[in-house]
């Protein structure tokens, strides 16, 4: 019996979308083009590429990867997440109105506020977590309802089938940052989300060697849209970046296995440890949302939050800890840990920071794959001189 064809499975397509063997010498590795210009065979005759702002064999091939990965049509890469988050923004206009979760990565409300809002965009930030507050905030200019989640740093989840529905009522576009579950464990057009945003800088990169950002789009005029932006605006990805995520994105399953693994054995065993007093992890059964969490996602993933109590709690164990690494930053395979008041969310100021209940004694954790006990035997050590 001839075994039934099927769409081939992530793993699969992780390895091998865009990342067929180099039809000039077999290559396997997807070649890096670093070539500012290409030669034209006559006026207005070429093999499809004229200059490196407007496109490039390495890209293009990263971007029918992620794009497959997502389940959207097509993608366009940035130099970094950030500059994805702008292209999406720039796709609308001034007194086009946007609704955004509260607890977003720091970097976003910065450029909305402080740029964007500079030219004329509105944006109003409400919790996601309860969807009547979205449904609430829509006014007849809105055009774009941005979530992240889980967010950042609290791990708290949006109900994305539920938005989803509410904005395709409206006519108006959502868009999810799906950066801390990367889309081996959510998948938000699935849900229905209209574009997806990454900074391909953490999971889908995942060794902490380069930025990079992506949108992930459902239709053409949006695909259409974002080339114009990388060609108008310019601030795309180089050929090495391209590469980097290609060579990451590869083994993307068997990290995020091993991310997930490793990071509910770290949730639990915060969670039973004397000196920290409360665990932001929507793998932990207590977490508020964990049945939505089981609906949304495939697995919980790596990042974590917990509280120490207070700024002189948190930086006594962030001094002490040696596998843990204290930086920013997030998603690669060795185990990240920084302290969201003063690093990401820094920008949010003290009184924003107050009203979305992020605390200076709280650390974040993004779970690397080290072995699990070396990582949780760090942790003990440091939280000893709290
Ligand atoms: C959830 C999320 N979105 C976007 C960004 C911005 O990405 P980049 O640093 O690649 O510009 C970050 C960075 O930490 C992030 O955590």
């Amino acid at each position: 019996m001839t075994p039934k064809k099927k769409h081939p499975a992530f793993s699969t397509r992780a390895i091998h979308v865009g990342q067929e063997p180099d039809p000039l010498t077999g290559a396997v590795s997807v070649p890096i083009y670093p070539t500012s210009t290409y030669v034209q065979q006559e006026i207005g005759k070429n093999k499809g590429y004229e200059y490196a702002r407007v496109s490039n064999p390495t890209r293009d091939r990263l971007e029918e990867n992620l794009a497959s990965l997502e389940g959207g049509i097509g993608a366009k890469v940035f130099a970094s997440g950030m500059a994805a988050i702008n292209a999406i923004a720039t796709m609308f206009k001034a007194g086009d109105h946007v609704v955004c979760g509260h607890n977003l990565y720091g970097g976003t409300p910065r450029l909305f506020n402080q740029v964007l809002a500079t030219f004329g965009m509105e944006f109003s930030y409400v919790d996601t977590a309860d969807v009547k507050n979205v449904e609430r905030a829509i006014r007849k200019n809105t055009r774009m309802v941005f979530v992240e989640t889980p967010t950042n740093p609290l791990m708290a989840l949006s109900d994305l089938r539920a938005i989803g529905k509410v904005c395709r009522g409206r006519k108006v576009q959502l868009v999810v940052d799906n950066t801390f579950m990367s889309p081996y464990f959510q998948r938000p057009i699935s849900l229905g989300a209209d574009m997806v945003v990454h900074s391909t800088t953490k999971f889908l990169n995942g060794h902490s060697d380069g930025l990079g950002g992506v949108v992930v789009c459902t239709s053409n005029e949006q695909v259409e849209k974002l080339a114009f932006l990388q060609k108008a605006a310019g601030a795309i990805l180089s050929p090495f970046e391209c590469w980097l995520i290609l060579r990451g994105v590869k083994t993307l399953a068997v990290r995020m296995e091993q991310h997930d693994r490793n990071g509910r054995a770290v949730a639990g065993f915060l969670a039973n440890h004397k000196k920290v007093r409360a665990v932001f992890y929507p793998g932990l059964l207590d977490h508020p949302q964990h049945e939505l969490a089981k609906t949304q996602m495939t697995g919980f993933g790596s990042m974590i939050t917990f509280e120490t109590g207070s700024l002189s709690n948190a930086n006594k164990m962030l001094r002490k800890v040696r596998v843990c690494s204290l930086a920013e930053s997030l998603g690669g395979v060795e185990t990240l840990i920084s302290h969201p008041a003063t690093m990401t969310h820094a920008a949010v100021g003290p009184e924003g920071r107050k009203k979305i209940g992020i605390t200076d004694g709280m650390v974040r954790i993004s779970v690397g794959i080290e072995d699990v006990d070396d990582i949780i035997a760090d942790l003990d050590q440091a939280l000893s001189a709290v």
